[in-house]
């Protein structure tokens, strides 16, 4: 990939080869009921900004140098992109956050009804697992540096990690008054599968346990700062652009960065957390930090 190209045709490139991929993802040959492999294809394909492939390729490739580690990193990134698409499948869903648009679609459940939407969900987070050993048997890591991806990716996006985040944001709904419980809910909810990310692709690029430390750090930092900035465009943000509602954490009552210090005072918070994440990154010694340097200002004033 050209070093030159400014971070947005960067990271046009690195959606474009995600979708490439999250096409091929399910072969053809399975046999999958056809409303099962629609449902799942539906939000699976209705776009995104494929952050967390990107994060992926662009940490494979800061540590290893160059893009030659793409091959690799492919099939980890559809895997968190599947990862992440049933989470919105679901967070959507009547019980959860009743969300009737998606990524300039209606959601997956207003198209296929709920038990669908939550079985499509569930058959995306099961392929994510088939997804990470091909890495192995396609890509060229070594087979240990895939079971350590499987392992992080079963614990972030899990119990302790997203999964509980979703519950801990639900439980709080209305009761939630102190910014470390707020920032408890955004750091498993969010930051868990985009330290994932800039790890397994840390792993794919031969990082050190130091270096995947800092990227962990680095990835902690950004995800809070995606996070608050999602709340912040839930108030401010265009629904156009955004593809989803507006108002929507109103709604559902829930205690917001904004809701708890305001606006400016959450943004100040997304540029100190955007700070100390490039720190991190500059701390590792990495070969190319340049795309995970940009990458984290880039999304300080995100308006989707
Ligand atoms: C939305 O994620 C859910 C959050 C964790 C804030 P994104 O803003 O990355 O959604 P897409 O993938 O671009 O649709
Ligand atoms: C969603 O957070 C986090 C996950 C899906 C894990 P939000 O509920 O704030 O995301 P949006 O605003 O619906 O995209
Ligand atoms: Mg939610
Ligand atoms: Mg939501
Ligand atoms: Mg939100």
């Amino acid at each position: 990939m050209n070093e030159r190209a400014s971070i947005k045709a960067y990271l046009s490139k690195c959606a474009e080869l995600t979708e490439a991929s999250l096409k091929q993802s399910v072969p053809n040959s399975w046999d999958v009921p056809v409303q099962l492999r629609e449902a799942m294809q539906y939000s699976l394909e209705a776009g995104g900004k494929r952050l967390r492939p990107a994060l992926v390729l662009s940490a494979a490739e800061a540590v290893f140098g160059r893009t030659a580690t793409f091959d690799a990193a492919l099939p980890v990134a559809c895997a968190v992109e599947f990862i992440h698409t049933y989470s919105l499948i679901h967070d959507d869903l009547p019980a959860m956050d009743n969300d009737d648009f998606r990524r300039g679609k209606p959601t997956n459940h207003k198209v296929f009804g709920e038990a669908m939407a939550i079985l499509a969900g569930d058959a995306l987070l099961t392929h994510a697992f088939h997804l990470i050993p091909q890495a192995a048997r396609q890509g060229g890591i070594a087979a240990e540096a895939a079971l350590a991806i499987v392992e992080d990716l079963a614990k972030l996006a899990g119990a302790p990690g997203m999964v509980g985040g979703q519950v801990a944001d639900m439980l709080g709904e209305q009761g939630i008054t102190s910014i470390s419980e707020l920032e408890y809910i955004h750091l498993h909810k969010t930051s868990d599968l985009i330290v994932f990310s800039v790890t397994a692709g840390g792993r794919i690029g031969g990082a050190t346990d130091k270096q995947l430390e800092l990227l962990a750090t680095y990835g902690r930092n950004i995800g809070l700062a995606f996070q608050i900035r999602d709340d912040i465009l839930d108030l401010i943000g265009d629904e156009q652009k955004l593809g989803k509602k507006t108002n929507s954490d109103v709604q559902q009552n829930k205690v917001t960065y904004p809701f708890l210090i305001g606006i400016e005072e959450s943004k100040a918070q997304v540029e100190r957390l955007t700070q100390e994440a490039k720190a991190a990154v500059l701390d590792a010694g990495l070969l190319a930090p340049d795309r995970l340097l940009e990458i984290a200002d880039y999304l300080v004033g995100r308006d989707h």
